[in-house]
């Protein structure tokens, strides 16, 4: 079986009640319920993380090296500026595919960047909760493939 980490990073924990017309009303937990329903009728292996500390997901990012086939990471604001979770990425031989609920493109400039995409597989962004299923589907083929 196919094992998939999503990571989520700062401030996500917020969903439901954070800037809801940017983010929606949905929180983080129903997001992730239905994604496992998602992977399970796909035959994947799907574990969650949620952390609002850069040390933590670098660290969750080295574990995967042993327990998972591929990473989906919605890296919030850490995606403009970290090289710690760039490196992580570059560091460990595994896909990663970086996600976001909003368009990032259509958002303030600073946003525009990031510092992590190179690094990955490829960006799905601004489609809401589907930007993750968007970006698990994408994981799942890949490894299919
Ligand atoms: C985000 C976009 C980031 O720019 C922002 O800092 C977030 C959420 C998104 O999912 O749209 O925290 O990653």
């Amino acid at each position: 079986m196919k094992r998939v980490l999503l990571i989520n990073g700062p401030n996500l924990n917020l969903l439901g009640t954070r800037e809801p017309g940017i983010y929606g009303s949905e929180t983080l937990e129903d997001i992730v319920v239905d994604l496992r329903s998602f992977a399970q009728e796909r035959d994947v292996d799907l574990s969650d993380f949620q952390s609002n500390s850069e040390g933590e997901i670098v660290t969750a990012i080295h574990g995967a090296r042993t327990t998972a086939d591929g990473l989906v990471i919605n890296p919030g604001a850490y995606t403009h500026y970290s090289i710690a979770i760039r490196d992580a990425i570059a560091g460990v031989d595994l896909p990663v595919i970086e996600t976001h609920l909003s368009n990032v493109h259509a958002r303030e400039p600073f946003r525009k960047e990031s510092v992590l995409a190179p690094v990955c597989l490829g960006v799905v962004a601004g489609f809401g909760r589907d930007s993750y299923f968007v970006a698990l589907e994408a994981m799942i083929r890949h490894l299919d493939g």
